[in-house]
This record gives structure tokens, sequence and C-alpha cells, in this order.
């Protein structure tokens, strides 16, 4: 059987003021009706029944999710995979596997980011059928994006031309030659130049018994915490010794950890629209925009600006003749900021967090 699961327990402030330490990206409705959770949600409901889908989480996030997806209540009772705290992603998943197996010992799981803006969903649920067929042969499928600038946020994949591994209409699947996770700036500039890297979306599909065994192989002292998580969960343990257990887990990333280390890697070089939406300029990847170039969104009254993003939460924002401008309104704080310092965003935040 085929499993999602979607990892919602990252922290995420480069959308404040909107984005807040309990209400990050992925609870946002950045764009369209949705949250990011919710599109998430519904995405995914194209290839994956509802009863199998899992959330992984942590407490403080589990109340707002469980109201935000509400209307699929009734079949996601009991897929809440909660983590005590957060150890990063190689132990979610790893803590997700054993849930999958635990049900089905040949599940395939599709991994995937609670917080991406994914357009073309027919194109990435056939993504997720090819995904799966070379996943029910072993591989760690990843899904491969064309870089079109040198991020150095992202994981960047270099793929072999041969063999090919599978194919399902325009898509094909190939080895991994290279997993760089999160390259420095002058690597990334390399890897965009040489034009035969692509980013990784961060979308996985593996089986989970094939991940648990690359977590064994490339992170042994995780795979042995799993390993006694998994045996006190079979003896019906209580929830505060698996979270004892879940606190000592190493923390590390599934990029870092298995990817860039697994023999196993495959690639997908996906063709959907995708963006992580990583801070306010990244909006207009994928937010229309008007014809002088400008996300709007709310009540907002402008005159003659360009290219810059103007959001109006709760009350009525105005403004005249900006170019390249961030303006973000919200009922308790206000964010102005020149586009290009978008980043500089969770430098505010910090500062607020120090002056509390
Ligand atoms: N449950 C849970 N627990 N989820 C987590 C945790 C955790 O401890 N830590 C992070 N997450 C969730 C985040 O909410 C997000 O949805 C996802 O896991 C990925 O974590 P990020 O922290 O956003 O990773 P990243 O953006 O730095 O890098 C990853 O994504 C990039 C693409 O967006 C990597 O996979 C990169 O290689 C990739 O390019
Ligand atoms: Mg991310």
């Amino acid at each position: 059987h085929l499993y999602a699961v979607i990892l919602a327990g990252g922290s995420g402030t480069r959308f404040w003021p909107l984005s807040r330490h309990l209400y990050p990206k992925q609870l946002l409705r950045i764009m369209g009706d949705d949250t990011l959770i919710q599109q998430t949600m519904r995405r995914v409901l194209g290839s994956v029944d509802p009863g199998r889908v899992l959330i992984s989480t942590n407490p403080a996030q589990a109340e707002s999710i469980r109201v935000q997806l509400g209307e699929w209540k009734d079949r996601l009772e009991g897929n809440f995979v909660i983590e005590p705290e957060g150890r990063n992603t190689a132990p979610a998943i790893g803590l997700a596997a054993l849930e999958v197996v635990r049900r089905d010992p040949d599940g395939v799981m599709v991994i995937l980011p609670a917080d991406h803006v994914v357009k073309g969903e027919a194109r990435f649920q056939a993504a997720v059928r090819l995904g799966a067929t070379l996943a029910e042969a072993g591989h760690l499928v990843t899904f491969g994006i064309k870089p079109i600038r040198p991020e150095t946020g992202y994981g960047y994949i270099q793929p072999k031309r041969a063999p090919r591994l599978g194919k399902e209409g325009k898509l094909a699947g190939y080895p991994v030659a290279r997993f760089v996770e999160k390259p420095d700036a002058r690597t990334a500039a390399r890897y965009l130049k040489a034009g035969t890297f692509y980013w990784n979306s961060g979308m996985f599909v593996w089986k989970a018994a094939t991940i648990l065994e690359e977590i064994d192989k490339h992170q042994p002292a995780l795979g042995r915490g799993l390993g006694r998580i998994k045996q006190l969960l079979d003896a019906g343990a209580s929830r505060s010794d698996i979270d004892g257990l879940y606190r000592g887990l190493p923390s590390v990333s599934i990029d870092t950890g298995v990817m860039e280390r697994s023999a196993h890697a495959a690639m997908i070089p996906v063709d959907f629209q995708w963006s992580d939406v990583g801070n306010w300029s990244s909006i207009e990847e994928v937010a229309p925009q008007d014809q002088a170039g400008n996300v709007i969104n709310g009540k907002v009254v402008d005159l003659d600006s360009r290219n810059s993003i103007i959001y109006a939460d709760r009350r009525l924002v105005a403004t005249i003749g900006l170019s390249d401008m961030v303006v973000v309104d919200t009922p308790d704080a206000t964010l102005v900021c020149p586009k290009e310092r978008s980043q500089d965003v969770k430098k505010v935040v910090e500062i607020l967090r120090k002056q509390k």
C-alpha cells in the first residue's frame, strides 16, 4: 500500500509577522483559500487514501493542525505521529516509517513537507506513481527541480544519465551520482553553471523498510534508538517511555544523514511547478502577479506600485508608487522592507526573541 507522511514539525520564522513561533509557514494562508498544509493534504489525496496519510508533528502544533485538517478528521483519527520535540527530519521520518511498517511491512511512503507550493496536480501524481514503482524496487526516490538561481538553502542532486530506472509517460527516473545538501555559495554557483544538477524538492518516495535499513547503515546510533522505540511500541509501553527515548535520538536531517551517503538514491526530474516559498520575496515564484508585477493580498488600495508584495491581513492597507518592496500588515505588527532584504526578516525575529 501507498502511505503519505506530511512533515509538519518545523518552526520557520521567515514569514514574520504572519508566521509566529507556534504558527509556522505550513499553517498560513500564503496564497489561495487554503493554508499550505491544507493544500498539501488535498494534493496528496489524489494519490493516497486519507486513512493512509500520517501527520508528523510535535505537541505544540498538533492542535492547530487537527483544526485545519478538520475536514478529514474521521479518516485521520490515529494518524498523528507525535514527537515530544523536534529532532530534525531523520528521526521524524524514522518514527513514521515504524508506523508504516507496523501497518504494512511492504508499505511505500511518500514524504511531503507541509509547507511547499506545488502547481500541476496531475503531473505531481504521475511523479508519485513513478516514484512508487522505483521505491518498490528498493530505490530512495527524490524529485529533482531544474535550478534557476544559486540557492544555498537547498540540496543539489546530480543524476547519472544511465541506466534509466523506469518511466511513466514523459517522466523517467535515474540513479543519483551525487547528493550535496546546502552547498556554499561558490559551489552552488558552480552547480548551476554546470547545468547537470537539480534541486532536491525535499519530497521523497521509498519503502518504509528500505529507509529503516538505510538509517541503520548510515546513522547507526539513530537506527539503534529507533529499534528500541519499536520494541517499546510492540510491548505496548507508555507514551512517556517512548518520548524519553525519542528525546535522546541524534538530531540529524534525512538529507545529510542518509541521502548524501546512500548508494540507492534515484531522481525523477519533475515537471510540475514547485516552490519551498522560503521568504516573502519567493512568493512571486508561485502567486499570481498583476500587470505591474505586484502580488497583492487582502484589503489593499494601491496606486502605481511595481514588483511589490503587499499583504493586508485584517486592516485596510494603502500603498502608492512602491517598487520592489514588501509590505505585510497584521493586527499587531507591520513589516516594510525592500524585497531584496526579505532574508533579513529572520534577524528581526531573533531581536524580538532576545527582547522577550
Ligand atoms: N515532524 C517534523 N519534525 N518535521 C520537521 C522537523 C522535525 O523535527 N524538522 C523539519 N521538519 C519539516 C519542516 O516543517 C518541513 O516541512 C520539512 O520537514 C523540511 O524541513 P526544513 O527545515 O524546511 O528543510 P529545508 O528546507 O532546510 O531543506 C530540505 O528541503 C529543501 C527543499 O525545500 C532539504 O530536503 C533540502 O535538500 C531541500 O532542497
Ligand atoms: Mg523547507
